[in-house]
């Protein structure tokens, strides 16, 4: 059936899975979780994860596809039809939960929050992939001539260099915002069509490159066997986190990419192989970094393990360099399909709710979240004088967002989709094939929402809280 022309919708049955994925997929698997998982000791918080994917990240997953598909709408447009006045917001609302004034003017500061946590991520989130972009040119450069780069003073060069980094977060925001420019099926659809398969190839085969190397033993080891004496006080939240950042949940992207989807598509389908592929990517990058990160004893580098630990050991590993360049060419693929769905999702709200031109909106989008990347981009260099516990301005910043704000504005959309919106409609999308286990599943969904995930949530912030206060 061809696509109604009026609305915008997936051009082709693979276009939201390439999107989803694609927006899933990034710098969070690549170089997030292997970090994150090397200062939270290994197995267990990889246990920990796993559990919070399914448990938590898939539901909130389909809670955000489902009031994209169910209100046609980005996240601003959706939250404003539910405060609208009972009237208007008749069609969408749970007749049995009457929303009590304060919340319906809440509300709208919801799809407010989460579109600011939008461009803030994609702001540092563009910053890391200029990082990438720098690692890759510079070993396209160096293979051509035939040179070795020597991976610590180019990395030390890049981090004291905040214009150099400026430069190329802008570059990286201008590639983004000409895909986004366009339309739906000419832009986003095409570019993922031919970088996510990419991707997932590069992965397997460098995953594959990696286990042959004698640390790979230590390396599986330190993965999957869980000591849960090494978790710290944290370690829930940061689990929570993560897995909200790695599934692109909270943001607002997956309620963008749903409202793109067409009648037929089953959520609960949608979102389990989502989260299924992206977990897999990630432990295929855990494979992949931590032989090379137990070989260069990198374990507490931090946000800069990948950029130390996997350049420095190329130059001696046989055949490092195109080794090199495939490991780059991957993550920078990568960080592009998930700044497409960041920058894809400011510009569908302003779209929707101030009716700009999609090429304006991507090219204004993209313009401020340069202006803020300004802060993440001097992080090393011109402010590195800002400090906080020994952290500096970057890692604080992805700190404060993933780890805390996150968790908050994710729960806030979950608990709006489980109270707010209609039963019935939300009903409708997981019994439409098959009604006794589609009725079963439902309501383990929402009994997921509303009662397991709101006390892990507090539980982890909580704990964040003592840690903190220690
Ligand atoms: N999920 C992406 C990653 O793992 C990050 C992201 C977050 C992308 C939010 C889009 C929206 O890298």
């Amino acid at each position: 059936m061809p696509a109604p022309k009026t609305t915008t919708v997936w051009g082709t049955r693979l276009g939201f899975y390439l999107a989803a994925v694609g927006s899933a997929f990034g710098l969070g698997n690549l170089w997030r979780f292997p970090y994150v998982v090397a200062e939270n000791g290994g197995g267990a918080f990889v246990l920990l994860y796993l559990m919070l994917a399914f448990l938590i990240g898939t539901p909130f997953l389909v809670a955000e596809l489902s009031l994209g598909k169910i209100s046609r709408s980005s996240i601003m447009s959706a939250m404003l039809k539910l405060s609208g006045d009972r009237h208007q917001a008749r069609a969408l609302e749970d007749p049995d939960f009457p929303m009590p004034a304060w919340m319906r003017r809440t509300l709208p500061y919801i799809g407010k929050i989460s579109l600011l946590l939008s461009l803030s991520v994609l702001a540092y989130y563009a910053v890391i992939s200029g990082w990438v972009l720098h690692f890759l040119v510079q070993l396209i450069v160096s293979s051509l001539r035939g040179q070795l780069v020597d991976p610590e003073a180019s990395l030390q060069f890049l981090l004291h260099n905040g214009w150099l980094q400026f430069a190329l977060t802008a570059i990286h925001l201008t590639f983004v915002a000409i895909v986004v420019a366009k339309d739906l099926e000419e832009g986003l659809e095409k570019w993922l069509g031919y970088s996510v398969p990419l991707f997932g190839f590069l992965v397997v085969i460098l995953a594959y490159r990696s286990m042959s190397l004698d640390q790979s033993q230590a390396a599986i080891r330190f993965l999957f066997y869980p000591d849960f004496s090494k978790l710290k006080i944290s370690s829930l939240g940061q689990a929570l986190g993560h897995v909200m950042f790695t599934l692109s949940v909270g943001f607002g992207v997956m309620v963008t990419f749903g409202s793109y989807l067409r009648e037929r598509a089953s959520l609960p389908i949608a979102g389990f192989r989502v989260t299924t592929l992206d977990c897999l990517i990630s432990l295929g990058a855990g494979i992949m970094i931590f032989p090379l990160v137990i070989y260069g004893r990198f374990q507490d580098a931090g946000p800069s393990l990948l950029f130390h630990a996997v350049p420095k050991l190329l130059a001696q590993i046989p055949g490092g360099q195109v080794f090199g360049i495939g490991f780059f060419l991957c993550l920078y693929l990568a960080s592009v399909g998930a700044s497409i769905g960041l920058l894809e999702t400011v510009v569908a709200n302003m779209r929707e709710t101030r009716r700009v031109k999609r090429s304006f909106g991507a090219w204004s989008a993209a313009a401020l979240a340069l202006f803020i990347a300004i802060w993440p981009a001097l992080s090393t260099n011109v402010l590195s004088s800002v400090q906080f516990h020994g952290h500096g301005l970057l890692e604080l910043w992805d700190a404060a967002l993933i780890n805390w704000f996150l968790p908050v504005v994710a729960l806030l959309i979950s608990q709006v989709v489980a109270w707010v919106l209609s039963s019935e409609l939300k009903k409708a999308e997981f019994t439409e094939e098959q009604a006794a286990s589609g009725e079963l599943l439902y309501r383990h969904w929402i009994f997921l929402l509303r009662y397991v995930a709101p006390p892990i949530v507090f539980l982890a912030l909580g704990l964040q809280l003592i840690g903190l206060l220690h």
